[in-house]
């Protein structure tokens, strides 16, 4: 039983494992005042210096199929608001959601567009050919602001708290194991094992006997008051090394920019939600596509680009992205007229991290 729980553990340490970086860096900014903007810290310089960098090359690494399904047909997407919510934050969220699909997003985002993003992930096929899907339905959302599991949440708890959702009554989800994909979200005020430590979220399958079904789930928490400088870079900057300031670049000034939707809390997780969904299309059930020997911490196609956001990203440097003239930072439009600044995936055509707003 033990042992059993412990490679359950392991398997769902995988998912934006900030596994390239160093965990030490990934000691708590309390806050993001303005003060923790100016100071940053070499400390991260040097978790980005140590992270790898496969935006050009690709020599080292391979994604590769390992067998098994990946979300080919229209995905349905039940989001369960966990905890308490600010409705324009969901606004921004649930936006972003509605940009990924092309046929939402030919109404009015241009391109770059969020939909363009996820045309990378679509490159990846099953052993039948079939290509992820590019349909990304809202079909649900459930509001969980009793906190019914409380705000201190063990990894497995987010499986309960999809079984209230999908066993409540009246306004439940349905348990919706043939198209359906579920995304807990948890509000800026709740702890998650491993949040901030290892991990800003992550993905995997429930099990049939907490849920009554395998069915694909993602986690992302709101690392606002917990850990911007790790979880929404690069709209905060860890800050625990020396206070340094975030290098400098040659394109762009410094790396820090302004979140596009007001929020570093916010616009940091739609970067990490669009990461676990990407990684949850292609391997959702931990058998598909990924690189590395151990299947108990593989990288998938988003952790291969961690804080890539452009030509030219890694190290520290976010990537030629777009400003406007407040100085809030994107690289895809969506729809209404939304910007998002959402990190890149490894492309296995290019073989390199790609993202529509390439500049190459
Ligand atoms: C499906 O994947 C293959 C292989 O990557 C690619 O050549 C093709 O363009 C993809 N189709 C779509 C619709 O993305």
């Amino acid at each position: 039983m033990q042992k059993k729980k412990l490679l359950m553990y392991q398997f769902e340490l995988l998912f934006l494992y900030i596994g390239l970086l160093n965990l030490r860096l990934c000691a708590s900014v309390l806050s993001l005042s303005s003060s923790s903007l100016e100071q940053g810290d070499a400390g991260s310089i040097r978790w980005f210096r140590e992270a790898k960098n496969y935006e050009g090359s690709s020599d080292l690494v391979d994604v590769e199929y390992h067998m098994g399904p990946v979300l080919a047909s229209p995905i349905s997407l039940y989001i369960i608001w966990y905890g308490h919510w600010n409705p324009v934050h969901q606004a921004t969220i649930r936006d972003f959601i509605y940009s990924l699909s092309s046929a939402s997003s030919s109404s009015s985002a241009s391109y770059p567009s969020v939909s363009a993003w996820w045309r990378t992930v679509r490159l990846y096929t099953d052993q039948t050919g079939s290509n992820v899907t590019g349909t990304i339905d809202l079909s649900g959302q459930f509001y969980n602001f009793k906190y019914s599991h409380g705000a201190d949440l063990s990894r497995l708890d987010v499986q309960s708290i999809i079984r209230n959702a999908v066993t409540s009554h009246p306004n439940g989800l349905p348990l919706d194991p043939q198209s359906g994909l579920y995304l807990v979200l948890t509000s800026i005020d709740v702890q998650v094992q491993d949040f901030c430590r290892a991990v800003c979220g992550f993905h995997y399958f429930t099990f049939p006997n907490v849920v009554g079904a395998t069915v694909p789930y993602a986690w992302v928490g709101h690392s606002g008051a917990q850990c911007p400088g790790m979880c929404a870079y690069p709209f905060a900057w860890p800050k625990d090394y020396y206070g340094k300031p975030p290098p400098s670049t040659s394109t762009g000034g410094n790396n820090l920019m302004r979140p596009p939707n007001g929020d570093p809390g916010v616009d940091g997780m739609i970067s990490v939600i669009a990461h676990e969904l990407a990684e949850a299309s292609t391997n959702p059930l931990v058998n598909a596509w990924y690189a590395g020997d151990d299947p108990t911490a593989p990288a998938e196609i988003a952790d291969m680009c961690l804080g890539v956001y452009g030509t030219g990203g890694g190290g520290g440097y976010a990537g030629v992205v777009s400003k406007d003239s407040w100085g809030n930072g994107y690289n895809l439009n969506g729809v209404r007229g939304r910007r998002y600044l959402v990190q890149w995936v490894w492309d296995p055509v290019r073989r390199r991290c790609f993202g529509p707003n390439a500049l190459d």
